[in-house]
Protein backbone atom coordinates (compact mmCIF):
# COMPACT_ATOMS: atom_id res chain seq x y z
CA UNK A 1 0.00 0.00 0.00
CA UNK A 2 3.48 2.38 1.16
CA UNK A 3 4.65 1.52 -2.08
CA UNK A 4 1.19 2.31 -4.31
CA UNK A 5 1.17 5.36 -3.09
CA UNK A 6 4.83 6.11 -3.90
CA UNK A 7 4.20 5.51 -7.72
CA UNK A 8 0.93 7.77 -7.72
CA UNK A 9 2.91 10.45 -6.16
CA UNK A 10 5.81 9.97 -8.39
CA UNK A 11 2.93 9.25 -11.27
CA UNK A 12 2.03 13.07 -9.99
CA UNK A 13 5.13 14.69 -9.88
CA UNK A 14 5.90 13.70 -13.07
CA UNK A 15 2.37 14.73 -14.93
CA UNK A 16 2.78 17.94 -13.00
CA UNK A 17 6.42 18.70 -14.25
CA UNK A 18 4.98 17.96 -18.19
CA UNK A 19 1.58 19.62 -17.52
CA UNK A 20 2.77 22.72 -15.99
CA UNK A 21 4.35 24.57 -18.95
CA UNK A 22 1.96 23.37 -21.65
CA UNK A 23 -0.90 24.24 -19.56
CA UNK A 24 0.51 27.36 -19.28
CA UNK A 25 0.88 28.20 -23.01
CA UNK A 26 -2.85 26.94 -23.49
CA UNK A 27 -4.26 29.15 -20.98
CA UNK A 28 -2.34 32.02 -22.78
CA UNK A 29 -3.95 31.25 -26.15
CA UNK A 30 -7.43 32.74 -25.39
CA UNK A 31 -5.52 36.06 -23.82
CA UNK A 32 -3.34 36.22 -27.45
CA UNK A 33 -6.51 35.64 -29.31
CA UNK A 34 -8.30 38.31 -27.61
CA UNK A 35 -5.77 40.92 -28.07
CA UNK A 36 -5.00 39.88 -31.98
CA UNK A 37 -9.06 40.03 -31.93
CA UNK A 38 -9.08 43.93 -30.54
CA UNK A 39 -5.90 44.69 -32.96
CA UNK A 40 -8.32 43.80 -35.76
CA UNK A 41 -11.34 45.40 -34.84
CA UNK A 42 -8.77 48.51 -34.77
CA UNK A 43 -7.61 47.96 -37.77
CA UNK A 44 -11.05 47.54 -39.40
CA UNK A 45 -12.50 50.59 -38.49
CA UNK A 46 -9.06 53.08 -39.07
CA UNK A 47 -9.47 51.39 -42.18
CA UNK A 48 -12.60 52.67 -43.52
CA UNK A 49 -11.94 56.11 -42.18
CA UNK A 50 -8.80 56.02 -43.96
CA UNK A 51 -10.11 54.81 -47.05
CA UNK A 52 -12.75 57.79 -47.06
CA UNK A 53 -9.82 60.13 -46.10
CA UNK A 54 -7.73 58.98 -49.21
CA UNK A 55 -10.89 59.24 -51.37
CA UNK A 56 -11.42 55.38 -52.24
CA UNK A 57 -14.66 55.39 -50.72
CA UNK A 58 -17.06 58.06 -50.75
CA UNK A 59 -17.52 60.08 -47.71
CA UNK A 60 -20.16 59.16 -45.72
CA UNK A 61 -21.05 60.86 -42.64
CA UNK A 62 -23.27 57.79 -40.64
CA UNK A 63 -21.01 55.59 -41.76
CA UNK A 64 -17.76 57.60 -40.42
CA UNK A 65 -19.31 58.41 -37.55
CA UNK A 66 -20.04 54.84 -36.54
CA UNK A 67 -16.15 53.66 -37.19
CA UNK A 68 -14.88 56.41 -35.50
CA UNK A 69 -17.06 55.95 -32.11
CA UNK A 70 -15.95 52.67 -32.27
CA UNK A 71 -12.22 53.16 -32.31
CA UNK A 72 -12.94 55.54 -29.35
CA UNK A 73 -15.04 52.42 -27.33
CA UNK A 74 -12.49 49.95 -28.71
CA UNK A 75 -9.51 52.30 -27.23
CA UNK A 76 -11.58 52.53 -23.94
CA UNK A 77 -12.15 48.78 -23.31
CA UNK A 78 -10.13 47.47 -20.28
CA UNK A 79 -8.27 44.34 -22.09
CA UNK A 80 -5.67 44.33 -19.29
CA UNK A 81 -6.37 40.55 -18.89
CA UNK A 82 -5.58 39.38 -22.14
CA UNK A 83 -1.63 40.62 -21.58
CA UNK A 84 -0.68 38.55 -18.68
CA UNK A 85 2.80 38.13 -17.76
CA UNK A 86 4.89 35.47 -19.68
CA UNK A 87 2.53 35.51 -22.39
CA UNK A 88 5.47 37.73 -24.87
CA UNK A 89 7.12 36.37 -28.19
CA UNK A 90 10.35 35.22 -26.05
CA UNK A 91 8.42 33.01 -24.28
CA UNK A 92 5.84 31.98 -26.78
CA UNK A 93 7.83 32.26 -30.24
CA UNK A 94 5.61 31.94 -33.36
CA UNK A 95 2.07 32.13 -30.99
CA UNK A 96 2.69 36.25 -30.34
CA UNK A 97 4.27 39.34 -31.70
CA UNK A 98 4.23 40.95 -28.59
CA UNK A 99 8.09 41.66 -26.85
CA UNK A 100 8.83 41.21 -23.78
CA UNK A 101 9.30 45.13 -23.97
CA UNK A 102 5.33 45.33 -23.52
CA UNK A 103 6.05 44.64 -19.85
CA UNK A 104 9.31 45.94 -19.11
CA UNK A 105 8.39 49.18 -20.47
CA UNK A 106 5.11 49.12 -19.29
CA UNK A 107 4.86 52.70 -18.52
CA UNK A 108 5.99 53.93 -22.19
CA UNK A 109 3.10 51.08 -24.13
CA UNK A 110 0.87 52.60 -21.49
CA UNK A 111 1.02 56.28 -22.46
CA UNK A 112 1.15 55.36 -26.30
CA UNK A 113 -2.15 53.75 -25.26
CA UNK A 114 -3.62 56.85 -23.55
CA UNK A 115 -2.59 58.92 -27.04
CA UNK A 116 -4.62 56.28 -29.08
CA UNK A 117 -7.22 57.05 -26.72
CA UNK A 118 -7.06 60.85 -26.53
CA UNK A 119 -7.06 61.08 -30.97
CA UNK A 120 -9.74 58.68 -31.45
CA UNK A 121 -11.87 60.86 -29.14
CA UNK A 122 -10.76 64.06 -31.06
CA UNK A 123 -11.73 61.81 -34.20
CA UNK A 124 -15.31 60.83 -32.65
CA UNK A 125 -15.88 64.58 -32.16
CA UNK A 126 -15.09 65.45 -35.74
CA UNK A 127 -15.40 62.66 -38.18
CA UNK A 128 -19.16 63.09 -38.49
CA UNK A 129 -18.95 66.58 -39.90
CA UNK A 130 -17.08 66.05 -43.44
CA UNK A 131 -14.21 64.28 -44.86
CA UNK A 132 -11.51 66.75 -43.44
CA UNK A 133 -12.65 66.56 -40.09
CA UNK A 134 -11.13 62.76 -40.54
CA UNK A 135 -8.07 64.30 -42.24
CA UNK A 136 -7.36 66.56 -40.05
CA UNK A 137 -6.96 63.57 -37.02
CA UNK A 138 -5.88 59.83 -38.75
CA UNK A 139 -2.30 60.94 -38.88
CA UNK A 140 -2.43 61.43 -34.83
CA UNK A 141 -4.27 57.77 -34.46
CA UNK A 142 -1.88 56.12 -37.02
CA UNK A 143 0.92 57.44 -35.10
CA UNK A 144 0.35 55.63 -31.70
CA UNK A 145 -0.31 52.74 -33.65
CA UNK A 146 2.85 52.94 -35.82
CA UNK A 147 4.67 54.11 -31.88
CA UNK A 148 3.69 51.12 -30.50
CA UNK A 149 4.64 48.78 -32.99
CA UNK A 150 7.93 49.93 -33.10
CA UNK A 151 8.55 49.89 -29.47
CA UNK A 152 6.62 46.52 -28.73
CA UNK A 153 5.81 44.51 -31.84
CA UNK A 154 8.21 41.86 -33.28
CA UNK A 155 8.60 42.87 -37.56
CA UNK A 156 6.90 39.87 -38.91
C1 LIG B 1 -0.22 49.92 -26.69
C2 LIG B 1 0.44 49.36 -27.86
C3 LIG B 1 -0.34 49.22 -29.15
C4 LIG B 1 -1.16 50.14 -29.75
C5 LIG B 1 -1.52 51.53 -29.27
C6 LIG B 1 -1.63 49.51 -30.95
N1 LIG B 1 -1.11 48.26 -31.08
FE1 LIG B 1 -1.53 46.93 -32.56
N2 LIG B 1 -0.38 45.54 -31.64
C7 LIG B 1 0.37 45.74 -30.50
C8 LIG B 1 1.06 44.51 -30.15
C9 LIG B 1 1.98 44.32 -28.96
C10 LIG B 1 0.69 43.56 -31.11
C11 LIG B 1 1.11 42.08 -31.14
C12 LIG B 1 0.01 41.26 -30.41
C13 LIG B 1 0.33 39.78 -30.35
O1 LIG B 1 0.84 39.22 -31.36
O2 LIG B 1 0.04 39.16 -29.31
C14 LIG B 1 -0.21 44.24 -32.05
C15 LIG B 1 -0.78 43.63 -33.15
C16 LIG B 1 -1.56 44.28 -34.09
C17 LIG B 1 -2.12 43.66 -35.28
C18 LIG B 1 -1.96 42.20 -35.69
C19 LIG B 1 -3.08 41.37 -35.02
C20 LIG B 1 -2.95 39.87 -35.29
O3 LIG B 1 -3.98 39.25 -35.63
O4 LIG B 1 -1.85 39.32 -35.13
C21 LIG B 1 -2.84 44.64 -35.95
C22 LIG B 1 -3.63 44.48 -37.23
C23 LIG B 1 -2.73 45.86 -35.17
N3 LIG B 1 -1.94 45.60 -34.05
C24 LIG B 1 -3.34 47.05 -35.50
C25 LIG B 1 -3.30 48.20 -34.72
C26 LIG B 1 -3.92 49.46 -35.08
C27 LIG B 1 -4.67 49.74 -36.36
C28 LIG B 1 -3.66 50.32 -34.06
C29 LIG B 1 -4.04 51.77 -33.91
C30 LIG B 1 -5.43 52.13 -34.06
C31 LIG B 1 -2.90 49.59 -33.05
N4 LIG B 1 -2.69 48.32 -33.49
C32 LIG B 1 -2.49 50.14 -31.84
C33 LIG B 1 0.45 46.90 -29.78
C34 LIG B 1 -0.30 48.04 -30.01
Amino acid sequence: MKRKLGLICAAAIAVGTFAGPVFANDSFDGAIKARKALMTLYAFNLGQLGAMAKGEVEYNADQAQAAANNLKDLAAVNLGAAWPQGSDSTALPGKTRAKVEAWSNYPESAKIHGDLVAASTAMAASAGNGVDGIRKNIGAIGATCTACHKAFREPQ
